[in-house]
């Protein structure tokens, strides 16, 4: 048994805001970002509106395109890395708001690869017999964690969501999934505070995202190139098998760089990094969700989804859609 993505959709909250909007708050250029990072905009959270009013609308959008009633859903799994609460988990609030209670749901935490982290988990499931329609989200209100007075971050990141329905099928899918991690290199990308931990003084018990962006992007150009051409040997197929990449919404220069590794025009990457900032683990759905819904990917079409985040963590996913 296969596990076929058979519907996708996402959300972006409300408010976009230009680069020219941060110039205002933080010493920057509308200039320097674009030409550093690729984001033009981006979207944030309006106030109380959480991680999971926003995967609602993502997963509603999903299961809609999918053909299904919230009802048939037999799983959840939910990437996250800023949840509603510590528990119950957002897989779980998300149930409870659908509506398909009884059916496990869990949320996954692995930063900015939590998609591709619970695709893979989800496909595990599905491929067992263990769910026949399961609900794959990734949702972010990243701007919770932002430390606006940090340039070098604050115009990165950004909110959303996105999400698949996966079903059972004999026909092929999602063709595999390569996950890694190397927890050696906490320290390069992290978030200062947590439940366990406490948080640093003076910080109005609120964590924020550190990162030292060049050697991040060093170490995610290496490993996303091993990954696309570990995941791709592994299927015994060529780079010229790709119709499309579905990249994780960093910057433009790494998914410049993966595609280059791959041999693709850039007229073969969904790119949405202008549009939506990094989103974490909604980055890869909302991409997907925007190459399937304007009509570029299409039913047969071999796609290649990647992913990099804080941990680091990494991973790829060949799937057939
Ligand atoms: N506006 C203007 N100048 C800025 C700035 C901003 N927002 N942020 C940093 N700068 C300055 C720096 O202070 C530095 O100045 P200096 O040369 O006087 O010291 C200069 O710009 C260059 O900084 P650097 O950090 O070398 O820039 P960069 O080309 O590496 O771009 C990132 C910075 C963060 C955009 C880039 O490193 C990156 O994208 N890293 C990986 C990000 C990523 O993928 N993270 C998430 C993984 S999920």
């Amino acid at each position: 048994m296969n596990a076929r993505i058979i519907g996708t959709g996402s959300y972006l909250p409300e408010r976009v805001v230009h680069n020219t909007e941060l110039e205002k708050l933080m010493d920057t250029t509308d200039e320097w970002i674009r030409e550093r990072t690729g984001i033009e905009q981006r979207h944030y959270a309006a106030e109380g509106e959480t991680t999971v009013d926003m995967a609602e609308h993502a997963a509603r959008r999903a299961i809609e395109a999918a053909g299904l009633a919230p009802g048939d859903i037999d799983l959840i799994v939910f990437a996250t890395a800023t949840p509603d609460l510590v528990f119950p988990n957002c897989g779980t609030l998300l149930q409870a708001r659908l509506g398909c209670t009884g059916a496990p749901a869990f949320s996954v935490e692995a930063a900015c690869s939590g998609f591709i982290y619970a695709l893979s988990i989800a496909d595990k499931f599905v491929r067992a017999g263990e769910a026949k329609r399961a609900l794959v989200v990734g949702a972010e209100t990243l701007t919770r964690i932002t430390d606006f007075t940090d340039r070098t971050t604050a115009i990165l990141f950004a909110d959303g969501a996105g999400a698949v329905v996966l079903a059972a099928s004999e026909e092929p899918g999602i063709l595999s999934t390569q996950l890694h991690a190397d927890g050696s290199y906490k320290d390069l990308l992290y978030c200062t505070g947590g439940v366990s931990k406490g948080y640093p003084p003076d910080s109005g018990n609120r964590a924020v995202i550190r990162m030292a962006g060049r050697e991040t992007f060093k170490v995610a150009v290496t490993m996303l190139g091993n990954s696309v051409d570990e995941v791709l040997a592994k299927n015994g197929l060529p780079k010229s098998a790709i119709n499309w990449l579905v990249p994780h919404q960093a910057n433009i220069r790494i998914i410049q760089a993966v595609a280059r590794k791959l041999d693709l025009p850039m007229e073969r990457v969904i790119v949405t990094v202008q549009d939506h900032g990094n989103t974490s683990a909604a980055s890869v759905p909302l991409a997907l969700d925007t190459g399937v819904r304007d009509g570029r990917i299409r039913k047969g079409d071999l796609i290649l989804l990647e992913a990099f985040g804080g941990g680091f963590t990494w991973g790829a996913a060949l799937v057939r859609m």
